[in-house]
């Protein structure tokens, strides 16, 4: 956890002229260090409310609408689990094929028809700066659930929250964060990048030579001055690594099979390849995994990626109560 938390103190009371209130939740980019500090203080305390309660009645009357035009399990579910935790109930639109976008509905007349019914909106969509879109068509809040290879912000904000509590640092500062995999197609770590350069980080970047990070991600971190590097091999970077982010090849947004085919499998992390890394670091990933961490690290005390999970539904439930006015 952040040293100095504000932590507030549950049950919320309405907040109508909190500044979250009616927020959407687009990007990364206009976060600071004390907007991370409240989420994660919030989040900190739903954590205690549903290890004691279980779910309880904060959000009790609202309605999100639950918007997935391409697959999910984590983020959808966890929204899901999140808003009901609250008290809250769902519209599900995870089939988009039985709603009338099949009839050629556009993503804003959808958008203003669900903020008919619901408080707030979560949205994935396979267009870069669709979240956007819908965010200019709606009154009512929209959290962008990932927008093709653009920005997963409420993921990266998950992934950071997992980190302060798994190092158990309360600083962030002086770490060096690795990210493998598909860095050009993954917008998890687009997000995450993003993200830490609010810290005083070091970012290795390991990817193969197609799938590297964009240059216009690479760019925004330079200029806030944070140390970054790009190798083709981990074993370089793994020794002086103290969070080794896995992403999994983005299958579907390659245009040619076969550089995917190419690229498939470059990197495997498993406990052999894991004997050269400290003792004291962890190894996440958004999931879902194909074969980018072998099933025989699970059990390894730094195979954070599961914990990483239920981390997020803490981050969702934070996120809806204080764009609700909530928190
Ligand atoms: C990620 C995504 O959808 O970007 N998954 C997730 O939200 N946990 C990562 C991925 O699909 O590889």
């Amino acid at each position: 956890m952040p040293t100095s938390p504000q932590s507030p103190h549950l049950p919320f009371g309405d907040n109508v002229h909190s500044p979250w209130y009616g927020k959407d939740v687009l990007s990364v980019k206009n976060l600071d260090r004390k907007d991370l500090e409240y989420i994660f203080g919030v989040a900190h305390e739903m954590h205690g409310m549903v290890d004691r309660v279980g779910s309880f009645d904060l959000l009790k009357g609202k309605i999100l609408a639950n918007l997935f035009y391409e697959p999910s399990t984590r983020t959808s579910s966890s929204f899901h689990a999140a808003m009901e935790r609250l008290g809250g109930s769902v519209i599900p639109i995870n089939n988009v094929k039985y709603s009338s976008v099949s009839k050629g509905e556009s993503l804003a007349d959808t958008i203003r028809t669900l903020e008919c019914y619901a408080d707030v909106i979560v949205l994935r969509h396979p267009e870069v700066g669709s979240a956007a879109i819908a965010a200019e068509a709606a009154e009512k809040p929209v959290l962008n659930a990932g927008d093709g290879v653009g920005e997963h912000p409420t993921q990266a904000l998950l992934d950071l929250f997992t980190i302060f509590s798994e190092l158990d640092i309360g600083e962030i500062d002086g770490k060096t964060i690795t990210m493998l995999g598909d860095l050009k197609y993954g917008r998890t770590v687009h997000s995450l990048a993003r993200l830490l350069t609010l810290y005083d980080v070091k970012l290795n970047y390991v990817s193969p030579d197609i799938l590297k990070m964009p240059q216009e991600v690479m760019d925004e971190v330079a200029a806030k001055g944070i140390p970054q590097a790009e190798y083709s091999s981990l074993e370089e970077v793994l020794p002086e690594t103290d969070v080794l982010y896995v992403t999994r090849v983005q299958k579907e947004r390659f245009k040619n099979p076969g550089d995917y085919e190419k690229v498939a499998g470059s990197f495997v992390i498993n406990t052999e390849i894991m004997k050269a890394a400290k003792e004291q670091m962890i190894v996440m990933h958004p999931l879902p995994r194909v074969n980018e961490i072998s099933p025989d690290f699970d059990k390894d005390p730094r195979a954070a990626y599961f914990r990483q999970m239920e981390y997020g539904l803490y981050v969702r439930m934070a996120l809806l109560a204080m764009v609700l006015g909530k928190a």
